[in-house]
């Protein structure tokens, strides 16, 4: 993304570390993503791709450095609004229990918004669940279940979408038809993203870039054949 890289980041991470009980499991992160770009995050199991992804919208909390969003750094937003902003998908969609329709309303009922019965349709219609409002969630299949995941996160209208592993629980078919819908939105809604996966081909696949990690450390940052080749 040639392009991008000239505007400013949307998203940076300086010096982004996270100590438990002693041990470093995110070690000083730096990286850059710019408006738009899908940044793959892959590394072994371990490394600290999940721990990295949850100081990106706080849900844990840096014990050094910091993240900027939009120039801003992120302390300076009310947590709620971060998390509006930053929509998360993770490998295990956790739907609450009841019609797939109260899930997508939870978030925006959070902040005393009102979601319409149409705009739930669109929000349906936009990850291929037309007519699923009043299924109950435990009767989905775990594709189903992550696509009403999507859709939940897309309701807050987020500027970010941050991915941990969202199709490695899903079998092959649902893998495919769950990260080329992923693809398609990201792409026509111009999000930008941070995607974490295991699997190499999927980050080759999906990430404008890729950034390595491995022992909480930031291994390399790159185009991806130079990164998931070297
Ligand atoms: N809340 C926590 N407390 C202590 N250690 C943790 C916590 N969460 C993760 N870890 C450790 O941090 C390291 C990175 O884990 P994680 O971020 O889940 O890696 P990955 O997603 O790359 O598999 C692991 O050693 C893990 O055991
Ligand atoms: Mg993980």
């Amino acid at each position: 993304m040639t392009q991008s890289s000239i505007s400013p980041p949307k998203l940076e991470t300086r010096g982004l570390t996270r100590e438990v009980d002693g041990k470093i499991i995110v070690n000083h992160v730096s990286l850059n993503v710019y408006p738009a770009e899908v940044m793959a995050v892959v590394g072994p199991s371990g490394a600290g791709k999940s721990s990295l992804l949850r100081l990106l919208n706080r849900l844990d909390e840096p014990t050094a450095g910091t993240v900027h969003l939009d120039g801003q750094d992120y302390r300076e937003i009310p947590p709620r609004e971060l998390r509006r902003r930053m929509g998360m998908i993770m490998q295990m969609p956790y739907l609450f229990p009841g019609r797939v329709a109260e899930n997508i309303r939870f978030g925006p009922r959070q902040r005393g918004e009102d979601v319409s019965d149409a705009d739930i349709e669109r929000l349906l219609a936009r990850v291929g669940l037309a007519d699923f409002s009043d299924r109950e969630v435990d009767r989905l299949s775990g594709g189903e279940a992550q696509r009403v995941a999507i859709a939940r996160a897309l309701a807050n209208n987020p500027e970010v979408l941050l991915l941990d592993e969202p199709t490695s629980a899903l079998d092959e078919d649902a893998k495919a038809v769950v990260e080329k819908l992923l693809e398609e939105i990201i792409r026509s809604e111009g999000l930008t993203c941070v995607w974490v996966t295991h699997d190499r081909a999927q980050a080759a696949r999906m990430g404008d870039r890729v950034a390595m990690m491995e022992d909480g450390k930031l291994l390399r940052v790159g185009a991806p054949q130079e990164v998931l080749n070297a």
